[in-house]
């Protein structure tokens, strides 16, 4: 496998073309974003442990039967994976208050929500990603009600495999974002990546943030703190 040109370049990956029409070479920068790239920095060793923990989730995923990207791992900061035609949505699930949901709701940060909400937002930087509904993505044409059913199902199914995971490490999963995209065949497949870049994890019996909110917040310790989840799941980096 031959890496190519440049395809895109996104906040903290760069997608490169290969020499297989139907492969792609995701890289990990070490570039940290958030507030839609307001706020953008370079942590030391953020792309390597971002990759490699991306490549452990999505092997435990594929394990319970959730079609991913993902299909090797090449480089300390570079992984291997299927092209996918991207559905311009973000796919959250929370299974706990916080974030966007407590400013745009007034509700308390902690709240445990049951059942766990799903939301979907149009991924557009401009914008600050606005919350959308099935309505907009049919009627804008991002994707069919039957894909927008499979994208629920399979956010959904990511949350059995991993609220149990981080669990056993002595966190909770609090919320987390996921990108689908089709496949050569139509299949909705789970793209882009999981890593405490897209998700807020918290110490169940502290409640210390250790995901992207230490970098939101400037509480430090940042890729520190995505090493030791690593390290709680059984991932040494
Ligand atoms: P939110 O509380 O800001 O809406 O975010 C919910 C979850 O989705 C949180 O784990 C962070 C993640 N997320 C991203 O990874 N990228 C994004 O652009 C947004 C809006 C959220
Ligand atoms: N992912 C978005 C950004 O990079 C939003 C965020 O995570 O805060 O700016």
């Amino acid at each position: 496998m031959q890496k190519k040109d440049e395809l895109y370049r996104g906040k903290a990956k760069t997608v490169f073309l290969t020499d297989s029409d139907d492969k792609l070479v995701l890289f990990f920068r070490n570039d940290t974003s958030a507030f839609d790239g307001e706020k953008i920095e370079q942590l030391e060793r953020k792309g390597e442990v971002n990759n490699k923990f991306n490549h452990y989730i999505m092997q435990k995923l594929e394990a319970a039967g959730i079609q991913t990207q993902v299909e090797e791992l090449l480089s300390d900061a570079e992984c291997l994976v299927k092209k996918l035609d991207m559905i311009p949505v973000e796919c959250v699930v929370r299974n706990i208050a916080a974030g966007s949901m407590v400013k745009r709701l007034g509700v308390e940060e902690g709240l445990v929500l049951s059942p766990p909400t799903f939301e979907f937002f149009l991924k557009n930087d401009a914008l600050h990603d606005p919350m959308v509904n099935d309505y907009h993505i049919t009627a804008f044409g991002w994707a069919t009600q039957d894909q927008i059913e499979e994208m629920k199902r399979l956010t959904f199914a990511v949350n059995n495999v991993l609220k149990p995971l981080f669990e056993e490490g002595g966190m909770l999963l609090v919320d987390y974002k996921l990108e689908f995209g089709l496949d050569a065949d139509g299949n909705i497949v789970l793209g882009d990546e999981f890593t405490p870049d897209g998700c807020r994890l918290w110490d169940k019996e502290t409640r210390k943030k250790l995901d992207k909110d230490r970098f939101r917040q400037g509480l430090g310790s940042v890729v520190e703190s995505y090493i030791e989840v690593a390290k709680r799941i059984g991932l040494e980096l």
